[in-house]
């Protein structure tokens, strides 16, 4: 038995040599160690083995059946490399990899998180109204008389329908007040668009953020609070802000936001940032008529209004010097808020 052993080694050593695919392999494997393969079938020679044999024996045929699951094991291995090798021809494993693109947040979305996340700690939360607007939601809700030059052709964008592209975001104060009783506390970040030249300082669509907070007793001072916050949590704790007197036709009084900041190797100076005021009563009573109620009644509530430029506030924070950068989509531009 032990000479049949060795002739079943001998044997599957010279026909691993031929395994030369899986296929083949695999027929080996049943060959030899199959449930009717050799090496099982002269294992059922064990039980005639006389007793004194049997451990010589057993042992030889656990060392042949090693042997054998070896051979099977290397074969295999060295198969698969082979079809490493051949799945890897042609490739050139010296060349550079392919760096994956890091994406970022353009920076108007930045600064819009910036502000929106600073106003939403202090109760803001997020508005919306449609771009395509009437003119009485963007103009004669807003208390701007027939005459004004924003209504003009020539600065706003009409269809021939009547409606307009919406000139500032001021519009969804008033969509706000007519479908929510107070009190309301709103920020409103979205397109608004004019017939402006395009020059470094001007474009024909532009993003702006406007805030409203109409409640009982809202007063200059909650104003003030508010709006100084938001700019030093924009701009740094200690930046200077002023409120300069101003009109708007909407609020009343109205003022013209200043911040003051040292832009890189100049002076430090006065920066215009944003509008804002009391809300005018002539709106509030606009609102109860369109309402048909009198919950914005101007003797119940008072409340205060914001808008700024989104680019505006974007140029001035990273020192942009042409609003155009902004929508170019030059990566060599936008890599460079990328770690922000
Ligand atoms: N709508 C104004 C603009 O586009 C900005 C503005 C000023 C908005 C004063 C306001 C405000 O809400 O109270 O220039």
């Amino acid at each position: 038995m032990i000479a049949q052993l060795d002739a079943i080694h001998q044997d599957a050593q010279a026909a691993i040599e031929d395994a030369c695919d899986e296929a083949a392999l695999e027929e080996f494997r049943i060959r030899f160690l199959g449930k009717k393969g050799a090496l099982t079938q002269a294992a059922s020679g064990m039980r005639d083995v006389s007793k004194e044999d049997k451990p010589a024996v057993g042992q030889k045929l656990n060392e042949v059946r090693q042997a054998l699951t070896g051979f099977v094991e290397a074969r295999s291995a060295q198969l698969l490399a082979l079809k490493d090798a051949e799945a890897a021809k042609g490739i050139d494993v010296t060349l550079p990899g392919r760096r994956p693109q890091q994406a970022a947040l353009h920076p108007l979305t930045q600064v819009m998180h910036r502000g929106i996340s600073a106003l939403r700690q202090m109760g803001f939360t997020l508005a919306a109204g449609p771009e395509v607007e009437t003119e009485f939601h963007c103009f004669d809700a807003l208390n701007t008389p027939e005459d004004h030059p924003a209504r003009n052709e020539k600065d706003t964008f009409y269809f021939a329908d009547g409606h307009l592209l919406r000139t500032h975001t001021s519009s969804v104060q008033v969509r706000t007040m007519e479908t929510t009783k107070p009190p309301v506390r709103i920020i409103a970040p979205g397109s608004a668009y004019r017939r402006d030249e395009i020059d470094s300082t001007h474009l024909s669509v532009f993003s702006q953020m406007e805030g409203l907070y109409v409640a009982e007793d809202v007063s200059l001072g909650d104003l003030k609070g508010t709006l100084e916050r938001l700019f030093r949590a924009i701009f740094g704790p200690k930046t200077p802000v002023r409120f300069r007197p101003h009109f708007f036709p909407f609020t009343e009084p109205s003022f013209e936001i200043d911040i003051k900041l040292q832009p890189k190797g100049q002076d430090p100076r006065w920066i215009e940032i944003a509008g804002c005021g009391m809300v005018d009563p002539n709106v509030f009573r606009q609102i109860c008529e369109s309402r048909g109620d009198d919950v914005y009644d101007p003797d119940k509530v008072t409340g205060f209004a914001f808008g700024l430029g989104l680019e505006r506030l974007a140029m001035i924070m990273w020192g942009i010097p042409d609003i155009r950068l902004l929508i170019e989509n030059d990566q060599r531009f936008l890599r460079q808020f990328a770690s922000a």
